[in-house]
């Protein structure tokens, strides 16, 4: 059986002294981490990370940046940035919706920082996912199909993931029927890319285990239920 990635997207829930609390009753469950069936990375605000980590215990619990406060300007610049607090990052999320929206980020340059960022070797999480004014118009593929890297990056052996999450479902308690998220994932796996897969949108205890019925999922990225503990423990039994 494959084993399933929780990428925790903390966003802004949870204050510095709640992450690190959040962080040391999660060590006190390290038997549910290994030699199970998930892999967990955390994204807690940026400039909680060095004491995230320090409170972290568990070896295969991994560390990721939301995303970048700033605009591209050099690949020295994002490297240092992933690694400057010396928490030894492995991964980062592009492209939330949220970057869209609230910081007009466009295709362009999240497809620039997601190719730095692999180029980097640090494993990028990019997220896709339509409006729901593009779902009404029947526009979902292609929306996502402009969200994509346009190759495959072959010459890095590193793994990458695509997050499909629809705008629409975030937050909302809205989920797609697993034959729509199947439709999707299969058209982002048609398109010239072998990414992992993951689904992010309203995931929690009730429905994980549903949404797991999709094979082609590798993953979830999780927003509010991941930064409630109850929830979390609850979503990492219901996969092992
Ligand atoms: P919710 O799980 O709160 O819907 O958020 C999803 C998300 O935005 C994760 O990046």
């Amino acid at each position: 059986m494959k084993k399933i990635t929780i990428a925790a997207n903390w966003k802004k829930y949870l204050n510095e002294k709640e992450s690190i609390d959040f962080v040391k009753k999660l060590n006190k469950y390290e038997d549910l981490f290994y030699n199970k069936y998930v892999d967990i990375i955390l994204f807690p605000q940026a400039e909680h990370l060095p004491a995230v980590k320090d409170a972290l215990e568990i070896k295969n619990v991994t560390l990721g940046l939301q995303d970048y406060d700033y605009r591209i300007k050099s690949d020295s610049e994002i490297s240092s940035r992933c690694h400057s607090s010396g928490v030894g990052l492995d991964s980062c999320i592009v492209g939330h919706s949220e970057r869209r929206m609230l910081h007009k980020e466009d295709n362009k340059s999240i497809l620039e920082k997601f190719h730095i960022l692999h180029a980097r070797d640090i494993y990028p999480i990019l997220c896709v996912g339509e409006t729901q004014e593009q779902r009404d118009l029947g526009d979902t593929l292609p929306t996502i199909y402009k969200q994509l890297p346009e190759e495959t990056p072959l010459f890095n052996p590193l793994p990458y993931a695509i997050a499909y999450e629809p705008v629409w479902s975030i937050g909302t308690g809205n989920v797609p029927s697993n034959k729509e998220i199947e439709l999707v994932l299969s058209g982002v796996i048609n398109s010239k890319n072998q990414p992992y897969l993951f689904y992010g949108g309203s995931v929690n205890e009730d429905n994980v285990e549903k949404l797991l019925e999709i094979d082609l999922i590798d993953g979830f990225l999780i927003g509010g239920a991941s930064a409630k503990f109850d929830s979390f423990i609850q979503i990492i039994k219901k996969i092992n």
